[in-house]
């Protein structure tokens, strides 16, 4: 069975003491991880060795970074190299986020760099797709999302893309409290693993884990993660708060 995951993503929010307290009350509350499952903390920075060091020990539970730079060491100030990740044994880290595509204009094929470099020191990306709300009006979001699927992914190997977590997230869904229907979101997993398996085959396919994000909360986690090709969540908002975050984590399937 593929990997269950229910992923947090804290962005640019809370001081280190929120943050420990956080994931105090987190691990405090009762939730059950089976073996297909993990919950992963994507952590700002700053925060990562702290979290690494609490989380440790517990099974099926991750730290992820947000965001890692292209290049493997040198004069980039305020970057983040993966030998830093992998020296805090930090073993996933978020990529091509909606926001960094917007705001610091990360391009599919910078991505298809960062994608390398992690596989190539063994972290593996939670890799971000998802269309802006024009396209999905103009109903093109198929090819929108084929398109950074191609361009970031599809040269890598098939040992290396089995490696890679795809997280699907409608920008008009995100922190909007508007989720894509249970339908649109099974609908474009479905497409997302279609479009694998022509390039890779049915059974790559039908390894990799398709989460879902935009607006995930405990409300309707059961329902979303429910579809057949959705597994599981990328939250933002609601992982702040920790009785949501584990109900979500308690909804995985
Ligand atoms: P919200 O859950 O706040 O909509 O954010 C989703 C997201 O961007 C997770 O990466």
């Amino acid at each position: 069975m593929r990997k269950q995951i229910a992923a947090a993503n804290w962005k640019m929010n809370l001081t280190l003491q929120q943050g420990e307290q956080l994931l105090d009350d987190i691990l405090s509350k009762p939730h059950s991880l089976k073996d297909n499952q993990e919950a992963i903390f994507a952590i700002p920075a700053p925060y990562l060795s702290m979290a690494q060091s609490k989380l440790r020990n517990k099974e099926h539970v991750f730290v992820a970074a947000q965001n890692c730079y292209s290049k493997k060491s040198g004069a980039y100030t305020g970057e983040i190299s993966v030998d830093m990740l992998s020296s805090l044994g930090v073993q996933y880290v978020v990529l091509g986020h909606s926001e960094r595509r917007e705001y610091f204009n990360e391009s599919n094929s910078f991505l298809a760099d960062k994608v390398n470099i992690c596989l190539e020191n063994n972290i593996s990306p939670i890799f971000c797709c998802g269309e802006p709300l024009d396209i999905r009006e103009a109903n093109t979001q198929n090819e929108y999302v084929g398109k950074q699927l191609k361009e970031s992914l599809y040269h890598l190997t098939e040992a290396q893309i089995r490696k890679i977590v795809i997280a699907y997230e409608p920008i008009w869904a995100i922190g909007t409290g508007k989720t894509a229907t249970s339908e649109q979101a099974q609908e474009m997993h479905a497409f997302i693993r279609k479009n694998i398996e022509l390039v890779y085959g049915a059974s790559t396919a039908n390894s990799i884990s398709i989460l879902y994000g935009g607006s995930v909360k405990a409300a309707n986690a059961v329902e979303i993660f429910s579809q057949t090709d959705v597994d599981g969540g990328l939250v933002g908002g609601a992982s702040l708060i920790a009785d949501e975050f584990v109900a979500i984590i308690n909804a995985l399937k």
